[in-house]
């Protein structure tokens, strides 16, 4: 499993370094791992906005049985003030709903800005990825996966807590419109002891 998971993080970086060279742009890293995921990944990064997950989840359908599916969405309204998903539901919980049966959601990465996350490590810390799924194997392999990347999982529970997460990135909206005005921060733990 380790070299799958440095398979997909070394071309994660490999497919960023040669769009820059290339292009002089940067991929988002929603696009790469998009990418890599489909090509060799036993991990799915579904970088696609919320309102089209659903849809790309139940197209490819059985290709997607047995991979993990790792869920970066925001399902934010448009006016930043709430969800678009049903109440007592997450955007992750939804597109379980479209997954097939052999597949395990993982909630992760959606409280990192992408700027924030090409950049890396911050002040000498690694970034943290809060995770949240019901299969503990699952969220083992997406660990290794940050892990890989050079960055901290932070495992906060089940899938239900992904709307937890989706908070987060509200609250995110929040400081960005309110008191941060720009984007270029990420909120962490800091361990006291
Ligand atoms: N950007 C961030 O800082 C950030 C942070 C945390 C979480 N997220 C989440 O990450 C996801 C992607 O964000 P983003 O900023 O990369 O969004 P984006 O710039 O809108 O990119 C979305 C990507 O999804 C593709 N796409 C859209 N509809 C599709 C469909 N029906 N089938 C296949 N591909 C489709 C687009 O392809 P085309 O260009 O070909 O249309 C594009 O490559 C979103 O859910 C967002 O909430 C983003």
């Amino acid at each position: 499993m380790k070299w799958e998971l440095a398979i997909i993080a070394a071309t994660v970086l490999a497919v960023a370094a040669v769009s820059r060279r290339l292009t002089g742009t940067t991929l988002t890293p929603a696009m790469v791992f998009v990418l890599v995921g489909v090509l060799v990944g036993p991990l799915v990064i579904l970088a696609v906005p919320y309102a089209s997950a659903a849809a790309v989840v139940t197209k490819y359908g059985d290709a997607l049985d047995g991979k993990v599916i790792v869920d970066i969405t925001n399902p934010i309204a448009p006016d930043s003030k709430g969800f678009v998903t049903p109440d007592g539901s997450s955007g992750a919980q939804e597109i379980a709903k479209a997954a097939p049966a052999g597949a395990q959601i993982v909630k992760a990465f959606n409280t990192l800005f992408s700027h924030v996350l090409t950049a890396g490590p911050a002040e000498g810390r690694p970034l943290d990825v809060f995770i949240a799924g019901d299969d503990a194997q699952a969220k083992t392999r997406v660990s290794a996966f940050i892990e890989s990347l050079g960055l901290r999982p932070m495992d906060i529970g089940q899938l239900p807590m992904a709307r937890t997460l989706e908070n987060v990135a509200l609250l995110q909206l929040g400081l960005v419109a309110h008191s941060v005005k720009h984007t270029d921060f990420f909120l962490g733990v800091n361990m006291l002891s």
